[in-house]
C-alpha cells in the first residue's frame, strides 16, 4: 500500500497502519513502529489479566462481589457496552489492585508494594482498598507518567475490564482449582 493509496481513504476510515504509512513513508520505519506498539501492547495486558484471574480464583469472596456487580450492571448473559464497563466501580478496583501488586517493571513493583506508602497490608491483594483510596500520582504508576506514559493505557484498561466481564464463569457456579487443590 502506498502513500497515495492511503490518501484516498477517508480520514475516519484510516487505521494505525494507514496512519503510519502516511507519517513515515519508509516501509522499514512503518514495520519498526508497528512492532514496537504490538510488543508493548501484548505482554503487560495479558500479564495483568492472568494475575487478575489467579487472584480471583484465590479470593472467592471478591469473585462473588464482582459477579454481583456485573449481574447488576449488564446481566450475566450479556456482554457489556463501553459505557457499562465504566459504571463497574468494583471491577475497576479489581483491575487497579492487580496493576498495583503485579507489574513487569521491578521499579514499579517495588514502589507499589511499599508499606510506608500503602500501609502494613501492602503485600495483600485487596481490591476494597480502592473504594476509599485515591493514589497520589507518583505512588501508583502502572502506565508510567510524564513523556513516556503508556500510549495504550486506555485501551489496556478497557481490555482488562472486558475480560473480567467475559469470564463470568469464574463465579457462575464454576470453581477454579489451583494446582495444589483437590476436588472435594
Ligand atoms: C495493562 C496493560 C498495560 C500496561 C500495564 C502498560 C504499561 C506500560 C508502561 C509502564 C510503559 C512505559 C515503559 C517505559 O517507561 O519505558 C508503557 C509504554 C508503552 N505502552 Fe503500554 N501498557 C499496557 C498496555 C498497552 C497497550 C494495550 C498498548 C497498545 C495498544 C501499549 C502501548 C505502549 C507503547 C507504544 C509504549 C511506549 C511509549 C513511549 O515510550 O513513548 N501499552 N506501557
Amino acid at each position: 500500500m502506498s502513500f497515495e493509496d492511503v490518501e484516498a481513504i477517508p480520514e475516519n476510515d484510516r487505521n494505525l497502519v494507514h496512519t503510519l504509512i502516511r507519517e513515515e513513508k519508509d516501509p522499514k520505519a512503518v514495520k519498526d513502529q508497528l512492532l514496537a506498539v504490538l510488543t508493548a501492547a501484548k505482554d503487560p495486558s495479558s500479564m495483568t489479566m492472568a494475575f487478575a484471574i489467579y487472584e480471583l480464583a484465590r479470593n472467592p469472596d471478591v469473585a462473588a462481589k464482582l459477579q454481583e456487580e456485573i449481574s447488576r450492571v449488564c446481566g450475566l448473559s450479556n456482554l457489556p457496552t463501553a459505557a457499562q464497563i465504566q459504571e463497574m466501580t468494583y471491577a475497576k478496583c479489581v483491575m487497579k489492585e492487580t496493576l498495583r501488586m503485579y507489574h513487569s517493571l521491578y521499579s514499579v513493583l517495588g514502589l507499589q508494594r511499599r508499606t510506608d506508602v500503602w500501609g502494613p497490608d501492602a503485600e495483600v491483594w485487596k481490591p476494597e482498598r480502592w473504594l476509599s483510596h485515591t493514589a497520589e500520582t507518583w505512588s501508583f504508576i502502572p502506565f508510567n507518567h510524564g513523556p513516556r506514559v503508556c500510549l495504550g493505557r486506555v485501551f489496556g484498561q478497557q481490555q482488562v475490564l472486558y475480560l473480567l466481564n467475559k469470564i463470568k464463569v469464574l463465579t457462575a457456579g464454576t470453581r477454579l482449582l489451583l494446582p495444589w487443590q483437590q476436588w472435594n
